[in-house]
């Protein structure tokens, strides 16, 4: 008997799309050209890449000269964090983060501290969010950055990065925005929201691994930490990677396209998932923000008296791919710096599992694991009292 196959890991990584794929491999098969060549290879491989340089920058309302492509969120992050850093030391030393960030985020800091520089780490309440008036306190005239993420990758809070945004200015503070989890999914407007710099990562959008942007906007200058031939405006030099620029291209035109639709789409199945789960089992533990007020594809839950671990392997069984924090942070022993931050202890810490949706997903998708957990954790929560 075949058993059905549902993908609720997308804040880990993504299908990609069929119409990436597609426009990939004419790259690879026909437009194999270097966009820096002077022949007429290389100016159709240059036109490609001015195409995805657009598509990018218009999903988050940016010009397309502030986007500069890197290998993925992880890069952009260190670019921007390290890239402040080095450009701007002689104005300050003093960076503004949080908790939750990512670790491509959080160990870039640590880093930056060993060299000299000093985070303040906003605390978040149990909900994830991080208030305005903390980082707007934390602030000294010492302050070169503020780096908070859009929407956390576990427990999927949205921060208020608009609000962010205009202490920043007022302060006249450079602010980043890691919305590698947000793009496609909620508005990301970097002119609205006043937003200087932004990571994005492809694979998070139904597009290729290994492919990502930073955008930087006009007035932000910063120093590069890839040098070489120039490339990207001399802050990210290497030959382009150009099948995945193209893919990420297509990946962001679509994600555009049905930012709407989508996000409408997951908030759907989301609501499916949680009422399901909440009716049909009992002593479970929402955590992070309420179902409606967090972003559309990520819901993170406890089942008390199950290990997050035995109950991923259990739906693994049937076919069911979820995941027990961030994929970076899910091999570490610890348990999610995340999670603890918004106060879970013993029981609920262990027993945390995020469901995340992507397009791909049906409600056939939802009620199949609503009706797995329900056996799955009923099982293991007997077979641990025997
Ligand atoms: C919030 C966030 N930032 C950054 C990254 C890193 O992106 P990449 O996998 O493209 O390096 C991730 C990936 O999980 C993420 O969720």
């Amino acid at each position: 008997m075949m058993i059905m196959e549902v993908y609720l890991d997308n804040s880990a990584t993504t299908k990609v799309r069929k119409e990436v794929i597609d426009k990939m491999l004419e790259v690879l098969e026909e437009e194999y050209g270097n966009p820096s060549s002077l022949h007429r290879k290389g100016y159709q491989a240059e036109k490609l890449l001015k195409e995805a340089r657009e598509n990018v920058a218009c999903l988050i309302g940016g010009r397309p000269e502030g986007i500069i492509f890197t290998s993925g969120g992880t890069e952009s992050n260190n670019l921007a964090l390290i890239g402040v850093a080095e450009s701007l030391k002689k104005k300050g030393n003093h960076i503004i983060s949080s908790t939750i960030e990512h670790p491509s985020i959080l160990n870039v800091l640590k880093f930056l501290e060993e060299s000299g520089f000093k985070v303040t780490y906003i605390e978040v309440d149990k909900k994830g969010k991080v208030n305005p008036e903390d980082v707007e306190n934390a602030i000294n005239d010492k302050t070169i950055l503020i780096s908070i993420m859009a929407v956390n990758n576990e427990i999927g809070t949205i921060e208020p990065i608009e609000e962010i945004a205009s202490i920043a200015k007022r302060n006249g503070v450079l602010f980043h925005v890691d919305a590698v989890q947000a793009a496609g999914k909620i508005e990301i407007d970097v002119k609205k929201q006043k937003l200087d710099m932004v990571s994005l990562s492809a694979h998070k959008i139904h597009g290729p691994k290994g492919v990502g942007a930073l955008y930087l906007s006009e007035e932000v200058r910063i120093r590069p930490i890839i040098f070489g031939g120039g490339q990207e405006k001399n802050i990210r030099s290497g030959t382009e990677n150009m099948p995945g620029i193209v893919g990420f291209g297509v990946a962001s035109r679509l994600a555009k396209e049905s930012l709407e639709e989508v996000s409408q789409k997951l908030m759907g199945l989301k609501k499916r998932l949680w009422e399901g789960i909440s009716s049909e089992i009992k002593d479970v533990h929402l955590n992070g923000p309420e179902v409606e007020e967090g972003a559309p594809h990520i819901l993170n839950v406890s089942f008390r008296g199950v290990r997050g671990e035995v109950l991923l392997h259990a739906l693994e069984e049937e076919g069911i791919y979820v995941s027990t924090g961030s994929a970076c942070s899910s091999k570490k022993r610890g348990g999610s710096h995340v999670l603890k931050a918004i106060g879970l202890k013993g029981d609920l810490l262990e027993g945390a599992i995020r469901f995340s949706l992507g397009i791909f997903n049906t409600e056939e998708d939802i009620d199949y694991t609503v009706d797995i957990l329900k056996k799955k954790v009923d099982f293991l929560r007997r077979f641990k009292r025997r």
